[in-house]
């Protein structure tokens, strides 16, 4: 098998910015402080300092403050998604509501605890409100309304788009209509670049019954594991009760805590321009290389581009022709709720050089352009939008 050299593949930070020296303080500190602590389980809600420095985090970010003991350290926010579709779920079949191309992981934990799926089809904003009420309401009549409603509203994966405020109040409002909960997934947020930064659901709503999810893998390392889950009792509760993993890593979360002392901005300000420069190399070569045949997101945060392919490109023949030129990618139908194959793909830029990006487009270009039936210019100008020819 060929060695993949330009990994478009995967979602991770810049690997040069990982910071190897304070790591290592700020470990050899905490075995030595922490000893007694670290010899002994650590609880179902996890380390005090490290939910005192997400508290901090979410403060800095949203302007609310949020209690600490309503914090719950998880194996990166994973496995808060996985608990909180446990906590919710009553039968198998319970319906569920995701946007129609969504994380492939959390996609695979709902098909696995046997979800029945309902996509809403997306647009620059998002979720389609329309969509969410018209199948709020179908729901309903036929007596299935959603255990809860995902989403990924901030630089959403894969599309990277953001919800703008206006359309998270009015999701709110029929969520709440409904009495149906909102889990906000909510990793990318701290991974931003211009423009101006949207609320979290839970800053705009103060309903006990809103779950929300945050992680470190995107603004420092997927490694770690730290995740965590901000609820309310007695959602907390109903969550915590499916929890029977003894706590979180209480080590990686003392060094993560003692890392964050000054807050988490100090670190992404000087990680967020790095994929900042890469996003915008990766929008260049996109210009240079697909403009004629393709369109794509622009992203203001996270780490992906959603590309839109022309409809006559033999979908499944790409992905192993590029992978064969070292060239990796996710294909669109990883991200579609039912696996449809779409003429999308995703992009992620963030752990790549520049010079990897630099050289694989190009080779990635040529091999969508070999799978195509045709030289034809595109026949749509927006990513969402019908065909015109
Ligand atoms: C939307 C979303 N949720 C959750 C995850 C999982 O992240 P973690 O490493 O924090 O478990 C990812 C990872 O790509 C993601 O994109």
């Amino acid at each position: 098998m060929t060695k993949i050299k330009y990994d478009f593949g995967s979602g991770r930070s810049d690997p040069a910015t990982f910071p190897v020296a304070a790591l290592q303080a700020a470990a050899t500190k905490v075995i030595e402080e922490q000893a007694e602590a670290l010899t002994q389980y650590p609880g179902d809600l996890g380390h005090a300092g490290m939910r005192t420095a997400m508290a901090q985090r979410e403060l800095d970010r949203e302007g609310i403050s949020i209690d600490p003991n309503h914090l719950l350290l998880t194996n990166g926010s994973m496995q808060g998604v996985t608990l909180t579709a446990e906590a919710l779920q009553e039968n198998h079949g319970d319906t569920v509501l995701v946007e129609e191309y969504c994380y492939p992981g959390t996609l695979s934990a709902y098909r696995s605890l046997k979800y029945d799926m309902v996509g809403i089809p997306l647009d620059e904003g998002g979720m389609c409100p329309d969509a969410v009420e018209r199948e709020l309401d179908r729901l309903n009549k036929e007596n299935r309304l959603p255990k809860f409603i995902y989403t990924i509203s901030t630089y959403q994966n894969p599309t990277g788009f953001v919800m703008p405020r206006a359309r998270r109040l009015q999701i709110i409002e029929m969520a709440k209509h409904y009495g149906v909960p909102i889990v906000e997934d909510n990793c990318y947020a701290d991974v931003h670049y211009d423009g101006p930064l949207e609320p979290a659901f839970y800053a705009l709503d103060d309903d006990p019954n809103q779950i929300y999810l945050c992680s470190l893998s995107k603004i420092l390392a997927p490694g770690l594991r730290l995740g965590y889950i901000y609820a309310r009792p007695p959602m907390l509760e109903k969550i915590m009760g499916r929890r029977h993993d003894a706590g979180s890593n209480y080590l990686a979360a003392a060094i993560a805590a003692e890392f964050y002392q000054g807050g988490i901005q100090k670190h992404a300000k000087a990680t967020n321009p790095v994929l900042k420069e890469k996003r915008d190399l990766t929008l260049q070569g996109l210009e240079a290389e697909l403009g004629d045949i393709c369109v794509w997101s622009e992203p203001v945060g996270g780490l992906f581009i959603w590309v839109r392919l022309p409809d006559d490109v033999d979908t499944k023949a790409l992905r192993p022709m590029a992978l064969e030129q070292g060239v990796n990618f996710l294909p669109g139908q990883s991200f579609h709720y039912q696996r449809k194959h779409v003429p999308y793909l995703r992009l992620a830029f963030g752990h790549l050089t520049l010079e990897q990006i630099s050289v694989g487009l190009p080779i990635l270009a040529r091999c969508i352009k070999s799978c195509r039936g045709s030289n034809e210019a595109r026949g749509f100008d927006s990513l969402f939008g019908e065909t015109f020819k």
